[in-house]
C-alpha cells in the first residue's frame, strides 16, 4: 500500500513529460503553419526548401532546390540545437544566407524545432535507400 504512491507519481510524471512533448509538437505545427508556410512546405520546394527530414540532413541539400551560394557551400548537419540557433538568427549559422527570418521567442523556436524533428524520422541504417549520395 505504501509503495503505490511513488509509483503512481512516477507514472504521472512520465505521462506529463510525454504530454508536454506532444503539446510542444502540436504547438510547433501551428506555428509552422502560421510562420513558415509563406515560404516553406514539408514536401515541396517553394521560396524556401522542403523541410520534411531536415533534422539529420546536411544544410543546403534539399534535392532540386536552388540555394544561395552561402547555403550551398554549408557543410553542417542540422540537429536540434543548430536549428534553434538558425531560427534565432540565420546569419550566425550561415553568413550570407537568404532566409533572414527569425523567431524571437525561445518557446516558439523549441516548439517549431520539436515539430520539425517529429517529421524527420531518422532513417534506418539498415535500409540502403536511406543513404542518399551527397
Ligand atoms: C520569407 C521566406 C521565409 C520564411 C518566412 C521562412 N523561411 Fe526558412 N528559408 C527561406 C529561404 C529562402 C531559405 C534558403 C536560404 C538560402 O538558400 O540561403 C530557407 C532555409 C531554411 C532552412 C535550411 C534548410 C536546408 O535545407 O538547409 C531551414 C531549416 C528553414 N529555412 C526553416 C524555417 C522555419 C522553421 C521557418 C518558420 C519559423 C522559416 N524557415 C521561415 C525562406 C523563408
Amino acid at each position: 500500500m505504501h509503495m503505490r504512491l511513488p509509483c503512481v507519481l512516477l507514472l504521472g510524471l512520465l505521462g506529463l513529460a510525454a504530454g508536454a512533448q506532444a503539446q510542444s509538437v502540436a504547438r510547433g505545427q501551428a506555428l509552422f503553419e502560421s510562420r513558415c508556410v509563406a515560404c516553406h512546405s514539408l514536401d515541396a520546394n517553394r521560396v524556401g526548401p522542403a523541410l520534411r527530414g531536415v533534422v539529420g540532413r546536411t544544410a543546403g541539400k534539399a534535392s532540386g532546390y536552388f540555394y544561395s551560394e552561402a547555403m550551398a557551400a554549408a557543410t553542417h548537419v542540422w540537429d536540434v540545437p543548430k536549428l534553434k540557433t538558425w531560427l534565432t538568427n540565420p546569419e550566425t549559422v550561415v553568413p550570407g544566407q537568404d532566409m533572414n527570418y527569425r523567431l524571437d521567442i525561445p518557446q516558439d523556436r523549441d516548439d517549431v524545432v520539436a515539430y520539425l524533428a517529429s517529421v524527420s524520422v531518422p532513417a534506418s541504417p539498415s535500409d540502403p535507400s536511406s543513404n542518399p549520395r551527397k
